[in-house]
């Protein structure tokens, strides 16, 4: 049978006479004659409003219970729905008692839906966040397959560039830590011995119960994997799973999250990576331009109403209104004389410090008033990785690297050209105390055939947050980890 998406997008010419459903009770209003419910099974929202002329149907329904109905879907009389199911026959799949069902119909707390994560997908606003996911993967797919339409005119409009680049997996068990952040999750067997003798001798630091004698790691990005196949097939993309043991407790950090992350070879230009982020978000934003998923979100939100947060959104995917693009040295300046003018910073501006939350957000909401690209941070507060910029002063050393930041959320991407001389890169290795034997790999990248390359890592559940306006990351993912939190 059809999903309830499928049967409301349908014309009614192709109605069948007699159609059914599978879906769960969201609501049920019993009159003396007539009994009304709306089903849900989650390929779309608000779900189909079901009637029950011979209320003795309705009988056993109760919210949350599973059902199949038979009958004919006819154009609605009442308001609110443009088409309704008239039940002949409903069958009960699972029952569901409406006495101890933990997703009552009254407002849930986010606090309580984060307790019952197994649940929550439930809900109306998860389910459109979990739909609006899906959309968003396969724009981000289609994004890399074609590319922005090469022209803009709509009659030549299907003519589409290849962008040419190719989806990859990379691995999750690592033996880095590619940011060098101290934030991996080390595994181990559930046994403690070990369950495999080793092919090669255990490393000095190995403990028995680690990787099959060497120490391993949950991956926290998978750029240098994706940099050893960025040198082969020239312009790779993944979105996979990352890892980070973050202490932070804040809406934008998981300790499971999601990142796309690109690399491309035969690119020496910061530019560029710019202007590959800035074309792929704002080919997802124009995908979503209308979508009754992130309509719905935002009606969640008054404080910013629907309308104002298409339009925000609308104006940042328009191409005829670049973002804005500055150096960290003229970040700072800016942001100091604003400091000086109006003492509105705790943390004062400083060259050589990180850009603090209030920085990154006053950077986006007030001076660039939409997305901005910040680039050219100081080398010492960044990886080992990024290539270093040519003719700095020695106190002002800085890489070529960018964060992306977003009005109301601050970082959503960061990326860089990478260092692609060898010399270099062993003197960058040293600097971070990194033993130089643990990146013969990816030294080795560079010593035979290195080409100038760079790329970027998105994080997918802050993309999310920042284009539905949900709140915390921990609702844009359907069942989040973070410090201290893991229920199923
Ligand atoms: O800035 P980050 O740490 O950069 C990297 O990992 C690079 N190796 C990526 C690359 O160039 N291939 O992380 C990239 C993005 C951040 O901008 C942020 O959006 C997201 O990943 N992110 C997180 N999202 C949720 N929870 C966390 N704990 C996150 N840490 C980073
Ligand atoms: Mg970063």
């Amino acid at each position: 049978p059809p999903t309830i998406r499928q049967l409301l997008a349908a014309p009614p010419s192709t109605y069948a006479p007699a159609i059914h459903v599978n879906g769960w009770v969201k609501s049920i209003r019993r009159q003396k004659k007539v009994a009304f419910a709306v089903i849900t099974d989650g390929s779309s929202e608000p779900g189909l409003q079901a009637v029950f002329t011979d209320i003795n149907l309705a009988k056993q329904l109760t919210n949350g219970a599973s059902v199949k109905l038979r009958g004919e879907l006819v154009d609605s009389r009442g308001a609110g729905q443009a088409k309704e199911l008239q039940v002949a026959e409903a069958e009960v799949h699972g029952e569901c008692d409406p006495e101890t069902y933990p997703m009552q119909k009254q407002a849930l707390t986010v606090e309580y839906l984060r307790d019952h994560c197994h649940l929550r997908a439930r809900t109306r606003e998860i389910g459109a966040m979990l739909r609006l996911r899906d959309s968003t993967t396969r724009a981000i797919h289609n994004y890399f397959e074609v590319g922005l339409p090469l022209l803009s005119s709509d009659v030549q409009s299907h003519y589409r560039q290849d962008n040419g680049f190719i989806h990859v997996h990379t691995p999750i068990i690592t033996s880095n830590d590619c940011e060098g952040a101290g934030e991996t999750f080390r595994i181990a067997p559930s046994s403690s011995e070990p369950s495999c003798r080793s092919a090669s001798p255990p490393s000095s630091d190995a403990k028995p119960s680690d990787y099959f004698n060497h120490p391993a790691y949950l991956t926290v990005s998978s750029q240098l994997h994706l940099e050893a196949v960025a040198t082969a097939l020239s312009r790779v993309y993944t979105l996979s799973p990352c890892f980070r043991a973050e202490r932070s407790q804040t809406s934008r950090h998981l300790a499971e999250f999601w990142m796309l992350e690109a690399e491309w070879a035969f690119t020496s230009s910061l530019d560029e990576l710019c202007t590959v982020v800035e074309n792929a978000i704002r080919h997802v934003l124009r995908t979503h331009s209308t979508s009754p998923d992130m309509d719905a979100l935002w009606k969640q939100h008054p404080s910013a109403p629907a309308q104002a947060r298409r339009d925000e959104l609308h104006s940042y995917a328009s191409a005829s209104r670049p973002w804005t693009r500055l150096t960290y040295t003229d970040a700072i300046n800016i942001l100091s004389a604003h400091h000086a003018a109006t003492g509105a910073f705790v943390f004062p501006p400083v060259w050589g410090s990180g850009l603090q939350s209030e920085h990154e957000r006053w950077l986006a909401e007030q001076h660039a008033r939409g997305p901005v690209f910040v680039t050219d941070y100081p080398a010492a507060m960044k990886p080992f990785y990024m290539r270093m910029n040519d003719g700095c002063a020695p106190d002002r050393q800085t890489a070529a690297c960018f964060d992306l930041l977003v009005p109301g959320m601050g970082e959503l991407v960061g990326g860089s050209l990478r260092e692609e001389r060898a010399g270099l890169l062993e003197k960058a290795l040293e600097r971070h105390g990194l033993d130089k034997s643990d990146y013969g790999w990816y030294l080795d990248l560079r010593r035979y055939g290195g080409a100038p390359h760079g790329g970027f890592g998105l994080g997918f559940e802050r993309l999310i947050s920042w284009m539905s306006g949900i709140e915390s990351v921990r609702e844009c993912i359907a069942m989040p980890r973070w410090a201290g939190r893991m229920l199923l």
